[in-house]
C-alpha cells in the first residue's frame, strides 16, 4: 500500500514557525515575569498600606488587650469594620485566642490560627494571601507590644482579587501583542527566506535539472543569495558543459570514426565488392592528369572539375585502369604506344589509358555534341541547346572508342566498370553488347532534366537506351533519377519498376540510385599546413595585394552554368548598399578557363572580364579592388590556400548537380570557422543546409546575404560549419565509392538472377 503522502511544509515556513516559536516563548516568559512584577509591587503597595492602618490601630488594640474580654470588644468595635477593599480587623490574645474581629474577616479568622502563632513567636509582621469563597484576601498579622513579649496581634485584611484580574488582563493584552509580533516574525522570516533563498535556490535547482537533462545554453539564474554559490554555479555550468560537450566530442568522434570512411577500409571493401577476379576500370572524357608542354617540357596538370577531383582518389586506392582521352599537347609524349601510363607521376597507384581522337571528332563529339547539346540541355541555364547531325555522329564514334579501349582493357578477364558522365552515354550499352558479363555503372555527374525538356534532343531515344546497357546508374541527387525515369517512361518502350526504382530494356535490367558525390580530405593531399601555409598564404595576400581585406573566395571553371556574373553583381550590390564594405570586402575568383573552343564560353569569359572591370572601375581605390578575378589554371596547393585563407566561399551555380568546390571549403576550413554562401540550385545545398542558402537570381537577396556573413558572430560562424563538417568528412569520396560498387555488385546479382531465369524459361 503506498504511503500517504504527508504534506510537506517548505523551508521557509518551518523556518518561520520556529523563529516564531522563539519568539513567543521569550516574549511570553517576558509578559509573565513582567506581569508578576507589577502583581508583587501591588501586593507591597497593599501590605504598605495595611502597615499603615495597622499602626494607626496597634495602640487603641494594646490597649483594649489589657481589658476583660467584654469591655475590650466594646472598645474596639467600632474600629473593626473595613470599607470597600479593606474587608476589616481582627485582634487575637498573647495565647491565640480571638479577642474581637470585623465581620467579613470572623469568616475567615479560623484560617489564620497558625500565622497567628507566628506573629506571635516572632513578634514580627508576618502576611498571607488567602482564598477565601472565591476571593484572595491579603491579611497583614502586626504583633502588638507590650513591655515583654507581644501581648497580642492585630490583622487587617484587604480583598486582593483586583490584583488577579489586573495581572489577568496585562497577560491578555500581552498575549495579545505577543500574536501581533510572532505573525509579522512569521511573515517576514517566511516572505524573506522565500524571496531571498528559497525562490532563487527552486531556480537554480531548475536551472540545473535543465542543465542536466536539456543542454540549456543559458546562464544560471540571477539573484543568488550567496556570492560563491553564484561563482560556483557558473563554473558548474561551465564544467558541466565542457564536459557534456567533450562526452558528445567523445562519443561524436567515436560514432563519426566508426563511420568515416577512410583509403584502407575502401580498399578492403573494394576486394570484397569487386571479388578477386575484377579489375576496376574507369571510363572518363576526362583525364585525371594532362600532360601540357611548358617551356619544351611536359608538365603534368590536373584538370580542374568535380569528376577528376573526386575519382582520382577512388582510383588510387583501390587501383585498375582509368580511360579517358588524351587532350594534353603532351600527352602522347608521356605515354607509351598503347596511350598508357602508371600515375599519379612519380607516385604510380593505377594506369591511365588514353584514347586518341582526331581534332574533328573531339570538336564533333566534345564541343559539339557533349557541350553545347547535352550540357545546356540538361543544366537549366537558359542556354539553348544545338544539335547537329554531324556531332551526333562524332558523339556516337567517340563512344566507340572509349568502348573500344574498355573491352581491350578488360580482355578475356572479368572486369567493374565505372562510366562516367554525359560525354559517354552510349559507352553502357556498347559495353553490354559486347560482353553482357560484364558490371557496368554509369555515373551522370550533372543534373537531368525534366522529360519535357529533354524531349527536344533529337537522340534522346539512343541516349536513353545507351544509358540502359547499365546494371547501375547513379545520380547525385534523388530527383534527378525520378526525372530519368519519368523520361525514360515517356520516350522509351520499357519496363519500369517504380517499387524498386529500376527499368528493364533489352534483357537488361538498370537500377537508378541517388549517390552525392564528395570530396577527399585536404589532409592525403600533400598541401602545405602549419607554419608553410601560413607563408603561402601570407605570399598570396601580398602578391594580390590582398592587404587586410574579408576574402571571399570562389573556385570554378568558367562555365555559364556557374553564376559568375550573377555572383560579381551581387558583390557590386553589396558595396553599393552597405558602403562601409568598400576597401575592406573582396571576392577572389580563380577562374578556371574551360572548352575555350565553344564561342559561348569565350563570350561568357569575356563578358565576365568586362564586368569585373567595370565594377572595379566603379569603386576600386589606389590599394583595394572589390574583385581580383585570377583566370588560370590554379593547382591544388594554390586553391587550398586560398580556401583557408577565406573567412567566406561563394558558390553560385544557376544550376548544379553537386558543386564539389563547396565541399572543398567546408573541408579546407576544417575546425575554422568560414561562411559558406551557396547557391539554392547546386545538389550541395541539399546536404549543406548550414551554407547561407542564396538564389543567385535575386541580387538583393545575394547581397544581404553576403553581408549577413560577414556580420555574423564566430559562434555561429563555427557551429554551422562544424556541422557541415561532419556532413563532408562522413560522406566523402571513400564511402561514394563504396556505395556504387557495393549498389552495381547487388544490382548485378539480382540481374544475373533475372537474366538467367528467363534463359531457363526460353529453353
Ligand atoms: O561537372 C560536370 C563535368 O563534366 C565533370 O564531369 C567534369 O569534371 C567537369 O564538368 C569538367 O568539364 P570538362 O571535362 O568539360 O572540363
Amino acid at each position: 500500500m503506498a504511503n500517504p503522502t504527508r504534506p510537506k511544509l517548505t523551508r521557509s515556513l518551518r523556518l518561520g514557525l520556529l523563529i516564531a516559536a522563539i519568539i513567543g516563548l521569550v516574549t511570553g516568559l517576558f509578559a509573565w515575569h513582567q506581569v508578576n512584577n507589577e502583581r508583587e509591587i501591588d501586593l507591597e503597595d497593599v501590605t504598605r498600606r495595611a502597615h499603615v492602618l495597622a499602626q494607626q490601630l496597634s495602640e487603641r488594640a494594646a490597649q483594649a488587650l489589657t481589658l476583660p474580654d467584654t469591655q475590650a470588644r466594646q472598645a474596639l468595635r467600632p474600629r473593626l469594620e473595613g470599607y470597600q477593599r479593606l474587608l476589616g480587623y481582627a485582634v487575637f490574645r498573647a495565647n491565640g485566642r480571638l479577642l474581637a474581629a470585623g465581620k467579613t474577616v470572623t469568616e475567615f479568622a479560623g484560617k489564620l490560627d497558625g500565622a497567628v502563632r507566628e506573629a506571635l513567636r516572632s513578634g514580627k509582621e508576618v502576611t498571607l494571601l488567602l482564598r477565601v469563597t472565591g476571593m484572595r484576601v491579603h491579611v497583614l498579622l502586626q504583633p502588638l507590644p507590650g513591655s515583654g513579649p507581644a501581648t497580642g496581634v492585630l490583622i487587617v485584611a484587604h480583598d486582593v482579587s483586583f490584583l488577579d484580574d489586573r495581572a489577568l488582563a496585562r497577560l491578555a493584552q500581552f498575549a495579545f501583542w505577543v500574536l501581533i509580533v510572532t505573525l509579522l516574525a512569521v511573515a517576514l522570516v517566511v516572505g524573506s527566506t522565500w524571496f531571498t533563498y528559497e525562490r532563487p535556490l527552486h531556480k537554480l535547482a531548475d536551472w540545473m535539472r535543465r542543465l542536466r537533462t536539456e543542454n540549456v545554453t543559458e546562464a544560471p539564474p540571477r539573484g543568488l543569495p550567496l556570492g560563491p554559490l553564484r561563482s560556483e554555479s557558473d563554473r558548474l555550468a561551465a564544467s558541466f558543459r565542457a564536459a557534456r560537450s567533450t562526452g558528445k566530442a567523445l562519443s561524436e568522434a567515436a560514432l563519426h570514426s566508426e563511420q568515416v570512411w577512410t583509403p584502407d577500409r575502401l580498399r578492403a571493401h573494394a576486394v570484397a565488392a569487386l571479388g578477386e577476379a575484377h579489375q576496376l576500370i574507369v571510363v572518363s572524357n576526362r583525364e585525371p592528369y594532362m600532360h601540357q608542354w611548358r617551356d619544351g617540357k611536359p608538365r603534368a596538370i590536373v584538370p580542374a572539375g568535380g569528376l577528376v577531383t573526386a575519382l582520382d582518389p577512388v582510383l588510387q586506392v583501390c587501383g585498375g585502369v582509368w580511360i579517358a582521352h588524351g587532350a594534353g599537347d603532351a600527352d602522347r609524349a608521356t605515354s607509351d604506344a598503347e596511350g598508357r601510363l602508371t600515375v599519379p607521376p612519380n607516385d604510380a597507384r593505377y594506369t591511365l589509358r588514353r584514347v586518341w581522337l582526331t581534332r574533328e571528332e573531339e570538336q564533333g563529339y566534345y564541343y559539339g555534341f557533349s557541350n553545347e547539346g547535352l550540357w545546356p540541355l540538361c543544366h537549366i541555364a537558359h542556354e539553348r541547346p544545338v544539335f547537329r547531325a554531324e556531332d551526333w555522329d562524332h558523339y556516337r564514334h567517340a563512344n566507340r572508342l572509349f568502348a573500344d579501349a574498355v573491352l581491350e582493357e578488360v580482355g578475356d578477364g572479368q572486369a567493374v566498370v565505372l562510366v562516367q558522365d554525359y560525354q559517354l552515354a552510349l559507352v553502357p550499352r556498347m559495353l553490354k553488347d559486347a560482353r553482357p558479363d560484364l558490371r557496368v555503372g554509369l555515373f551522370w555527374h550533372i543534373p537531368w532534366p525534366n522529360s519535357e525538356a529533354f524531349r527536344i534532343c533529337p537522340w534522346g531515344a539512343e541516349i536513353l537506351d545507351g544509358m540502359l546497357g547499365a546494371d547501375l546508374l547513379g545520380f547525385h541527387l534523388q530527383q534527378y533519377g525520378n526525372n530519368f525515369l519519368d523520361t525514360v517512361d515517356r520516350v522509351l518502350e520499357s519496363r519500369l519498376d517504380w517499387d524498386h526504382f529500376a527499368v528493364e530494356l533489352r534483357g537488361n535490367r538498370t537500377l537508378v540510385r541517388p549517390f552525392p558525390i564528395s570530396v577527399q580530405p585536404w589532409s592525403e593531399r600533400h598541401v602545405p599546413e602549419g607554419e608553410e601555409l601560413a607563408q603561402q598564404i601570407a605570399g598570396l595576400r601580398e602578391q594580390h595585394q590582398l592587404g587586410d581585406a574579408f576574402v571571399a573566395v570562389g573556385v570554378d571553371r568558367i562555365d555559364y552554368t556557374k553564376g559568375l556574373p550573377e555572383r560579381f553583381r551581387a558583390v557590386a550590390r553589396l558595396l553599393e548598399k552597405y558602403p562601409q564594405y568598400r576597401g575592406r570586402f573582396t571576392l577572389v575568383e580563380l577562374g578556371a578557363p574551360s572548352r575555350t573552343h565553344i564561342p559561348r564560353y569565350r563570350e561568357h569569359l569575356d563578358g565576365l572580364e568586362a564586368l569585373a572591370d567595370e565594377i572595379n572601375w566603379k569603386y576600386q581605390t589606389d590599394d583595394w579592388k572589390p574583385i581580383h578575378f585570377l583566370i588560370a589554371h590554379h593547382d591544388a596547393q594554390t586553391v587550398h590556400a586560398f580556401l583557408r585563407m577565406a573567412p567566406m566561399c561563394i558558390v553560385s551555380s544557376l544550376h548544379d548537380g553537386m558543386n564539389l568546390v563547396a565541399k572543398e571549403y567546408v573541408a579546407a576550413q576544417g575546425l575554422g570557422d568560414g561562411v559558406l554562401v551557396l547557391s539554392e540550385f547546386a545538389g550541395a545545398a541539399r546536404e549543406l543546409a548550414d551554407a547561407l542558402i542564396v538564389n543567385p537570381y535575386d541580387t538583393e537577396q545575394f547581397a544581404d546575404a553576403i553581408r549577413l556573413g560577414l556580420e555574423m558572430s564566430a559562434d555561429e560562424r563555427r557551429a554551422r560549419l562544424q556541422r557541415m563538417l561532419l556532413q563532408v568528412e562522413e560522406h566523402n569520396i571513400y564511402r561514394w565509392a563504396a556505395r556504387f560498387l557495393t549498389q552495381l555488385a547487388a544490382a548485378r546479382t539480382a540481374g544475373s538472377e533475372k537474366v538467367s531465369s528467363s534463359k531457363v524459361a526460353v529453353s
